[in-house]
């Protein structure tokens, strides 16, 4: 229903003019959307509208009123025309207004973290030696943790009598029958002789992974701790590419400026056997009072040796043919030593206090 049909008297057009405009007007402001609007405006002043007939009314007006009567209609429908835009304007506003509200998102709000893990600091030790490694042209191989008696020693030109295959020593699966002794590997260097086993020369690997020794825990014992093998097996290998090797590696891992020596040892799967100090990366051998190395300057750090030909003969190479020289140092001790941890302990404590200072 058109509130605006037939409001216009051409007998009393100024008048009925005037309360067209009024009664659109309120219809204009009763829209509640756009399409209300659209359609109150199509009321006011469209084709249909009491406007237009107006208009069309003009032709039959006598001369002389014709003219004012034209500017009247014209006035009105335009202040019509300007109460609809300022409807149109308020309602699209009020619809952004409500899209907006719609569809806020609160970045700021806060969120719910998830505590990330991270990588173990022996295992960042670990990743890091053999990355050394991996550079100088190795290759990463790997052993079983329940190990035969055979490869842990015999293999190794462990006598049956040496004190580290005792039970109070190493921790057995199965002792006491010598055919197929089973044990938790007391070192990595089992490695060794089944890596040579089913592999040809030339060989350079270096074989990371846990090992057991029925040791008590202290400051600097764990039953369960970690190292990392070393082996090159190839023509005319020497003691020189030994000490070059190892002294590249602890010039990455400690610092460029880091010197080694080598001190005489026993190993029975090597021979000659040393143990490689590494110059103290605290102090650099100089101060009585260092933290590091206890003023001593120098760091025990691994032990080595080149293969003993009754390790090649074991696991069928010629000893006659090819040379080498193994390593295996321990990862604990070079965490320890690198970060100034006091404790082999804060290693298995799982203490995040501890553990977040690695970051890695
Ligand atoms: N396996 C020896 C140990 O656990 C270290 C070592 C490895 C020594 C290789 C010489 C050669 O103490």
């Amino acid at each position: 229903m058109n509130p605006t049909a037939n409001l216009i008297d051409p007998m009393n057009l100024a008048e009925s003019l005037q309360t067209l405009l009024a009664t659109a007007t309120a219809d204009v402001e009763a829209a509640a959307d756009v399409a209300a609007l659209d359609a109150a405006e199509a009321r006011a002043v469209g084709r249909e509208s009491p406007i237009a007939a107006a208009r069309r009314n003009l032709g039959k007006m006598p001369q002389e009123e014709r003219r004012d009567a034209g500017r009247l209609i014209n006035d009105i429908a335009k202040q019509i025309e300007a109460v609809v835009a300022d409807r149109r304007q308020d309602l699209e506003a009020a619809a952004r207004a409500a899209t907006i509200a719609a569809e806020f998102v609160d970045v700021t709000v806060d969120h719910l973290t998830m505590p990330t893990g991270r990588i173990h600091v022996i295992q960042q030790v670990v990743d890091e030696v053999c990355d050394i490694f991996i550079g100088l042209g190795y290759h990463i191989a790997e052993g079983p943790e329940a190990e035969l008696a055979w490869y842990n020693f015999d293999a190794l030109n462990t006598p049956p009598d040496h004190p580290g295959r005792l039970e109070s020593d190493t921790m057995y699966l199965d002792y006491g029958n010598p055919e197929d002794e089973m044990l938790l590997r007391s070192h990595t260097s089992p490695v060794q002789a089944r890596y040579m086993e089913i592999h040809d020369p030339p060989v350079y690997i270096v074989a990371p992974g846990k090992t057991y020794r029925n040791d008590t825990v202290d400051a600097t014992h764990l039953p369960v701790f970690h190292q990392i093998e070393g082996l090159a097996v190839d023509e005319a290998i020497t003691f020189a590419d030994l000490k070059g090797t190892l002294a590249e590696f602890a010039r990455q891992f400690f610092g460029s400026s880091t010197r080694v020596r080598l001190r005489p040892h026993f190993f029975p799967f090597t021979e000659p056997s040393a143990e490689l100090d590494v110059s103290c990366f605290n102090c650099d051998g100089g101060e009585s009072t260092c933290r590091v190395c206890k003023g001593v300057g120098w760091l025990e750090m691994l032990g080595c040796g080149m293969v003993d030909p009754r390790v090649f003969e074991a696991v069928g190479y010629d000893p006659d043919a090819v040379t080498g020289f193994a390593f295996g140092m321990g990862v604990e001790r070079l965490a320890m030593v690198r970060h100034g941890i006091d404790s082999i302990r804060h290693f298995v404590d799982n203490d995040v206090r501890f553990l977040d200072q690695f970051p890695g």
